[in-house]
């Protein structure tokens, strides 16, 4: 449970921003590195792995389930179960902030022939799992108990043997998606997700890796049809982690919004499904140089020089919502400093996140004079160009670690100095946050 008290931070308006970030390697492939790592026979070598609070609770969960995860130097190395055999864990499984964490995990679990209890703390306790549950209920998941709307602590018994489904995915989610995929690992026969909107393909690129047989089809209308075979033998991978994107998006966004700024982001992921908050600041007329694309251990990353840019705004197009899911509190704080009105559409997601993101974002709008109007799955900003009377505020991060440094960000341009109620769960993604804005020239105190 998050029982530490809550820390405060202030951000200040900040002389231009230089130098070279790394950011710390992708939340979602660094969660799966470990779980599938700690499923497959044999040893799963990882590097760049995002030691973020999230990440390592996911590790803890495969400990608990018979898997031995070690760190070596700057390699963790995984040894796993053999696909088919995790162990009953005997206490409950502690996911913490992490909704990943807990969604994958219980599809994972949801075929085994055991219980397994699911805790959380006060954040992901108010999200719903539903959403994984209903189609592991299909494929014979027991719930034995749960608290009202589905949510945490959850107590799951899977069958004595799992049946294959053809699961329609009814909300774009990567996690519901993969959960189902990671349940037709211990079920005899073939199991077929089908996805009308495309989210992050990480689940299905590495499973390929490790040795799953996966197809993937795309028909006339874009909907993606995903079949794996069940009870695959999954062997161990050497992997190397690339930078999140999601993360980058903080010191990118920061760079844009300081006047002079010239900062380079190394070893960002470029995969498609991630990208769309580099595409839609582009459109704002952002100065980003995308350098040397290359493709590390199968995906596409490179280095983005960025500079500080007189922004417009823009509206977004909803079926971008996928693809930079994550990265709308950061857009909204360009947005606030970009000349006319940013619209954005197709937002119903952000009200399960770690907080009701669409809502946290407003208020802490308001609370710093940016003018924007929240709808029911939209929100319209309207900007003001070099931040002039902007800041002041504290803004209420409700155990968010993408809202506290979305607001970090803003206040290093506006007039008057930002600040967030607690700092605390941003090493659930970003452990390094501070210390690598402070080294690119940001004040935060
Ligand atoms: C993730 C999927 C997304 C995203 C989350 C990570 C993943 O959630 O917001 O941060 O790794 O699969 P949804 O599946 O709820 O959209």
């Amino acid at each position: 449970m998050h029982t530490t008290e809550p820390r405060p931070m202030s951000a200040r308006k900040s002389d231009a921003l230089s130098g070279r970030a790394r950011v710390p390697g992708d939340k979602s492939i660094s969660h799966r590195a470990l779980m599938f790592g700690g499923l497959a026979a044999g040893e799963t070598r990882i590097t760049g792995l995002l030691e973020g609070e999230d990440v390592l609770r996911t590790g803890e969960a495969m400990k608990a389930m018979g898997a031995t995860i070690e760190k070596h130097g700057d390699e963790w190395i995984a040894t796993g179960t053999g696909n088919g055999a995790l162990l009953e864990p005997k206490e409950p499984l502690d996911f913490g902030n992490a909704g990943t964490g807990v969604r994958l995990t219980m599809g994972l679990v949801g075929s085994y022939d055991m219980t397994t209890r699911f805790i959380g703390d006060a954040s992901l306790s108010k999200r719903p799992m539903g959403r994984v549950l209903d189609p592991l209920k299909e494929m014979g998941l027991q719930v034995v108990s749960a608290e009202p709307g589905d949510r945490l602590p959850i107590t799951l018994r899977g069958p004595k043997h799992a049946a294959p489904i053809s699961y329609r995915v009814p909300m774009p989610s990567a996690q519901v998606k993969s959960a189902v995929l990671l349940a037709a690992l211990n079920t005899p026969g073939v199991t077929t997700v089908i996805e009308p909107v495309a989210t992050r393909d990480h689940t299905e690129k590495m499973l390929a890796g490790f040795g799953a047989s996966l197809e993937v089809e795309t028909d006339a209308d874009g909907v993606r049809h995903i079949r794996i075979e069940g009870q695959p033998k999954l062997t161990g991978q050497t992997i190397a982690v690339p930078g999140d994107p999601s993360s980058a998006a903080f010191p990118l966004v920061a760079a844009l919004i300081v006047p002079g700024s010239d900062v380079v982001i190394e070893n960002m992921l470029m995969n498609p499904t991630r990208t769309g908050l580099v595409t839609t600041l582009m459109e704002m007329g952002a100065d980003i140089e995308i350098l040397d694309r290359r493709n590390e251990g199968g995906e596409d990353v490179a280095d983005l020089r960025v500079r500080g840019s007189e922004l417009k705004g823009v509206t977004v197009p909803e079926d971008r919502a996928p693809s930079m899911i994550d990265e709308y509190p950061v857009l909204a704080v360009a947005a606030s400093f970009a000349e006319g009105d940013t619209v954005m559409q197709g937002l119903e997601e952000l009200r399960v996140k770690e907080s009701d993101r669409l809502s946290a974002v407003a208020e802490g709008l308001k609370a710093n004079g940016v003018d924007c109007e929240e709808g029911e799955a939209s929100l319209r900003v309207t900007g003001r160009p070099g931040g002039k009377g902007l800041g002041g505020g504290t803004v209420k991060t409700h155990l968010d670690h993408r809202i506290a440094m979305s607001f970090l960000v803003m206040g290093l341009a506006t007039e008057k100095p930002v600040t967030i109620d607690d700092q605390t769960m941003i090493a659930t993604s970003f452990p390094d946050f501070t210390a690598l804005m402070t080294r690119l020239g940001a004040t935060l105190d």
